[in-house]
């Protein structure tokens, strides 16, 4: 199967890019593997005619915004973000009218449409550098609270927030937390922004996924407790082999991120099926507010 991916790819002069959540074989077979804002941006520098996006729906969707000369395949079309799904333009354009002006600061996790009506884009790797790049004393941030809250404890600004949030993240809670850094008093605690403030409290370290697996490459200490989605274990135990990782919770797994497998790639691949592309319209507007992140995190 992998082999018949890798000539497949090559025959459509295709590149394939993996999300740190995807399933390992998955993850073995791809071109690169990273975070959100990684992956944004290599689907922006590439020159492979067709992307292959093994992720979620806005992953593919922003690889199409930025590169729309190419042909961005999700192999499977139904796995989305729930919390990209918990701000629709309509409900932002709203809250909009309703608010003073000022600038909307959107997480990748987010459509298209919704990307459109904002300032600029952020991804767990760059948020504090983006909101504080602003130049506004308050800021709205969507969806996600939680990456709201982390901000505003690392900036001046006000942050208003959206009442979004990461099912999987957000259902961690310090008890769970506590447990694990009982079983495991030596190792560090890694936790994801999209976690609920009491448990960021608890960490020794708040990273994006690919800030995570660098940190315990780069750490002098030998355990790590993992306040993620359990797919990151994959390549953090295969760049640090000699280092011992513990979930701190064998549930905290996204259902979307596991939809995808090595057939699907190859039927995708096979029959050119799978495309996400957005209408030019909103394109346009989005990708200012992706461009501007992407410059911001190449300064
Ligand atoms: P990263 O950008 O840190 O990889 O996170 C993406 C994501 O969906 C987290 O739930
Ligand atoms: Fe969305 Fe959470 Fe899954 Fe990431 S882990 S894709 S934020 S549901």
């Amino acid at each position: 199967m992998k082999d018949k991916i890798r000539s497949l790819l090559k025959e459509r002069k295709a590149i394939m890019l993996a999300h740190n959540y995807q399933p390992p074989e998955i993850q073995d077979v791809a071109d690169l593997c990273g975070d959100s804002l990684e992956l944004s941006i290599k689907a922006s520098q590439t020159d492979a005619e067709v992307i292959v996006f093994c992720g979620v729906h806005f992953m593919a969707e922003t690889a199409s915004i930025m590169s729309p000369e190419k042909v961005v395949l999700l192999p499977r079309k139904d796995a989305g973000c729930p919390m990209a799904d918990m701000v629709t333009p309509e409900a932002l354009a709203k809250r909009l009218k309703e608010m003073p002006p000022m600038p909307v600061v959107t997480y990748v996790n987010s459509s298209a449409a919704v990307k459109a009506l904002s300032t600029i884009c952020c991804t767990s790797a760059n948020v504090v550098k983006v909101v504080n790049s602003l130049d506004a004393d308050e800021v709205l941030m969507v969806p996600d609270k939680n990456l709201a809250k982390y901000a505003a404890l690392h900036t001046k600004k006000k942050i208003h927030f959206w009442d979004g949030y990461c099912i999987v993240h957000n259902m961690l809670t310090p008890e769970i937390v506590l447990l694990a850094k009982e079983k495991h008093p030596e190792a560090v605690f890694m936790a994801h922004p999209e976690c609920r403030p009491e448990v960021l409290e608890l960490a020794d370290v708040v990273l994006s996924t690919s800030g995570m697996i660098r940190y315990a490459g780069e750490s002098e200490r030998k355990s790590f407790i993992v306040g993620t989605e359990t797919g990151i274990l994959h390549p953090m135990k295969k760049a640090n082999p000699s280092k011992t990782f513990y979930p701190v919770s064998l549930d905290m797994e996204c259902r979307n991120m596991k939809k995808m497998s090595l057939e699907a790639v190859v039927w995708s691949l096979e029959n050119m099926e799978g495309e996400v592309k957005v209408p030019e319209d909103i394109r346009l507007r989005a990708k200012e507010a992706v461009r501007k992140m992407i410059d911001l995190s190449l300064k």
